[in-house]
């Protein structure tokens, strides 16, 4: 994944503006201990959305899958459901689209009630290979459109797969595109051939990863930021961290939620992952605090700006 920190091409990425809608999801959390569905007290609680540039609503903290496999795939999957997420992370390359589609299944949600992602692979870039990657990804997931479908890199024939993934959108079979770990120049060769201008750019940031000099000029931009390894994986001792700790107690929240606030703060999109379903309902907690700017600058102090996955560049 190159950088380039040439803020003029910065800027013409991201120019058209981005809004948060005032709108939420309502989701019943009855069969959530933390939300005393044994009481009988049934809590709802809301995540808010975003309005992409399409109109298409997406959630704004969502379900990361990768390395959530077949029978504790399938398991995570159905329970982050059954706690309140509605957005679910998938690729192809996680090797998890069908433990992914089981997970739903087995959930009993109605598949219009969530909003699911798929990314094509670097190696079906071009595009007769994007058509047939796509097919066979909602085949593997049992169902018959995507809400977002994602460039993973931006390897090989980009200009072949966004054609056929504009044809797909237009065919009904995909809500939204968009792209994954693309730079402002890549976005900008893309956006001098594109219909559609893409609607998500995924890429890793966590407090260690900032992006400052990105983030700024989200404000404007008509791709929206979304996080992946918003929790660093768990690397840079991100869950040992004294400073994230000590903020995290002045407002009773984990580490996790204070990152996971932090991001939210900054208008990003998130998709944490875990196999835990404590720590699921945990990360659906952020909603309820709000860091004060004061904490927002302390954890602007830990960036190290550089990514926490040197093997994945
Ligand atoms: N587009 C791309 O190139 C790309 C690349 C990487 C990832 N992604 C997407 O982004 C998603 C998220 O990234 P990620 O999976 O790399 O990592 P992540 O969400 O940043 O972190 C996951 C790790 O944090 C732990 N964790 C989660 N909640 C916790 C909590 N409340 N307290 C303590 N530990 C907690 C999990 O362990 P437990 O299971 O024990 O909770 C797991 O080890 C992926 O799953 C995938 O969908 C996309």
């Amino acid at each position: 994944m190159e950088k380039n920190n040439n803020e003029v091409n910065r800027r013409e990425f991201l120019k058209v503006t981005t809004k948060f809608t005032a709108a939420t999801i309502f989701i019943g959390l009855g069969s959530s201990a933390l939300f005393g569905a044994n009481t009988g007290n049934q809590k709802k609680m809301s995540i808010p959305t975003v309005t992409l540039n399409n109109g298409v609503v997406m959630p704004r903290l969502g379900f990361g899958t990768n390395t959530l496999a077949d029978a504790v795939g399938v398991r995570s999957v159905s329970e982050a459901i059954s706690v309140g997420y509605r957005l679910i992370d998938t690729a192809h390359i996680y090797g998890n689209e069908a433990a992914v589609g089981e997970g739903i299944r087995q959930s009993g949600i109605d598949r219009k009630e969530l909003f699911l992602t798929s990314k094509l692979w670097v190696d079906f870039a071009g595009y007769e290979n994007t058509k047939k990657a796509f097919e066979t990804s909602i085949k593997k997931l049992g169902v018959d459109y995507l809400d977002l479908y994602l460039i993973h890199r931006p390897r090989g024939d980009v200009k072949g797969s966004w054609l056929a993934m504009e044809e797909l959108v237009k065919a009904g079979k995909i809500r939204a595109i968009g792209v994954s770990n693309f730079d402002p120049e890549q976005m900008k060769e893309l956006l001098s051939y594109a219909k559609i201008a893409p609607a998500i750019n995924q890429i890793e940031t966590n407090v260690f990863f900032q992006e400052k000099d990105l983030y700024p000029l989200l404000k404007g931009s008509a791709t929206q930021i979304e996080a992946w390894s918003p929790l660093a994986a768990g690397r840079g001792g991100i869950f040992s961290n004294p400073i994230l700790a000590a903020i995290g107690k002045k407002y009773q929240k984990s580490i996790a939620q204070v990152c996971l606030r932090w991001h939210y703060q900054r208008g990003v999109v998130t998709i944490p992952r875990s196999s835990q379903k404590a720590h699921m309902i945990e990360n659906l907690n952020i909603f309820d605090f709000e860091l004060a700017e004061s904490d927002m600058q302390t954890i602007a102090t830990l960036d190290l700006n550089t990514t926490q996955f040197p093997e994945w560049k």
